[in-house]
């Protein structure tokens, strides 16, 4: 991956690479589903300065799409993903329905390239054991694109729990809100919050952000969880719910609230709140600097009054990029110094995990706690819990006028 670029170079160009001669690193990477993710992931790169990352194949299997992307991107294209595995790519950007994330992890592994792949790890834990698995085996380098743990603004709050300027974090609520167009419901055709293809509804899609960020901003893990799911929109029942309300205790004995939705009618934003036996933290993505932090700790910039620190931000769809181009190049860095990512593919798990832990619950009517959960594991699969799912999910549609 280390090459010399004469200036000039037809290659140079083509790569749209701003270097004029030298020593350049990057990583190649094939992108293998080229939809939303891919445009927000290549977006990314696009905005990043000599970045370490470079797109030089993709492959879709709906051949329009392929094609629209390539040109779009000016990258080249392949008639297959294992003629995109011949090719000399060091890594593959894996923006898949969930369904295949396991299958596609495992044929890109065999082939030797290192593997990132969109949340969630994937539609079972099983399937989380076997990218495990099969990636170490081949002994490439497995990453899940968890945007939430590279957004520099959640950074920013990782640092002040860090520095105990929060003291000990008791309580908390998190929310994501993400309009989708209702045919994504609607329409049992297109894959999106779809048990068999997507695993589940919002909470299945948006929920692994949510619970991959509180278990790393805690550094602590989910103890027992309560939930509510419901549709606002009279999807099929194939779909799940649309928006989803959980309730969860940490070890630490922290609770927090967990609220995703899919139909909530605003630009996609985010909003955290932390509170603590020495300060609160206030985290809202539509706002232009995103984070205020207040303390009652003495001699620092946050101490008896809110203030809102300095950071890389902007309001949906920026900061989508911005993460993607923090999380596309960290794991180029980790693939050109050998390093294993910090954010882990058993984390990743743990995510899914507590998303299943929320389902059981649902599903329940009461209170779950992990420890059943892992129980009820020993006997079944975690694909069972979402049997029935359907008749579990409130439905609200009724009274609802659109
Ligand atoms: N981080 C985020 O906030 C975020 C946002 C959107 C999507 N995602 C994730 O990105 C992934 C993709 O979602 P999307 O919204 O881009 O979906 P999408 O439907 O827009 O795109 C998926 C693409 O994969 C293609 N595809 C299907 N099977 C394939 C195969 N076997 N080989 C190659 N291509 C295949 C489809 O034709 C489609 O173009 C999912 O894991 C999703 O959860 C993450």
């Amino acid at each position: 991956m280390k090459i010399y670029i004469p200036s000039e170079s037809l290659f140079t160009k083509d790569m749209n690479c701003e270097i004029e001669g030298g020593f350049l690193e990057f990583v190649k990477f094939g992108i293998i589903g080229c939809g939303a993710a891919a445009e927000f992931h290549s977006a990314g790169i696009e905005g990043a300065e000599n970045p370490n990352v470079k797109f030089t194949g993709c492959f879709d299997v709906n051949k329009e799409v392929l094609e629209t992307f390539s040109k779009s991107k000016r990258i080249p294209r392949y008639n297959s993903m294992e003629e995109l595995l011949e090719s000399d790519i060091d890594a593959a950007l894996i923006l898949v329905p969930h369904y295949l994330h396991a299958t596609i992890t495992k044929a890109v592994a065999k082939a030797g390239k290192h593997v990132l792949i969109e949340k969630p790890m994937a539609m079972t834990l099983e399937q989380c054991d076997e990218m495990i698995a099969d990636t170490k085996k081949a002994g490439v380098k497995l990453m899940i694109a968890e945007n939430h743990r590279f957004l520099p603004a959640h950074g920013v709050i990782k640092d002040a729990v860090k520095r105990g300027l929060l003291g000990d974090v008791f309580l908390g609520r998190t929310y994501e809100g993400a309009f989708c167009d209702a045919s994504e419901f609607l329409d049992p055709d297109i894959w999106h919050f779809t048990y068999d293809k997507g695993g589940g509804g919002a909470l299945f899609d948006q929920g692994p952000h949510k619970m991959a960020m509180l278990n790393w901003l805690l550094d602590s893990e989910v103890v027992s969880a309560q939930c509510w799911l419901g549709k606002a929109l009279p999807s099929p029942p194939t779909k799940g719910e649309d928006s989803a309300m959980v309730f969860l205790r940490y070890k630490n004995g922290a609770m927090i609230d967990v609220v995703v939705s899919s139909t909530t009618v605003h630009p996609l934003t985010n909003s955290t709140e932390l509170h603590g036996t020495k300060g609160s933290v206030f985290e809202d993505h539509s706002w232009e600097l995103p984070v205020k932090i207040y303390t009652n700790l003495p001699d620092t910039e946050h101490s008896y009054e809110y203030h809102s620190p300095q950071v890389e931000h902007s309001p949906f769809p920026g900061y989508y990029t911005i993460a993607a181009r923090v999380e596309d190049t960290y794991f180029a860095d980790c693939i050109i110094n050998d390093k294993e990512p910090e954010f882990t593919p058993q984390q990743a798990k743990e995510a899914v995990a507590d998303i299943y832990l929320a389902y059981y619950a649902a599903k329940k009517g009461e209170t779950a706690t992990m420890d059943e959960l892992r129980q009820y594991l020993k006997k079944h699969d975690s694909l069972s819990i979402m049997k029935g799912m359907d008749k579990v999910v409130q439905k609200n549609f009724g009274s609802m006028r659109w």
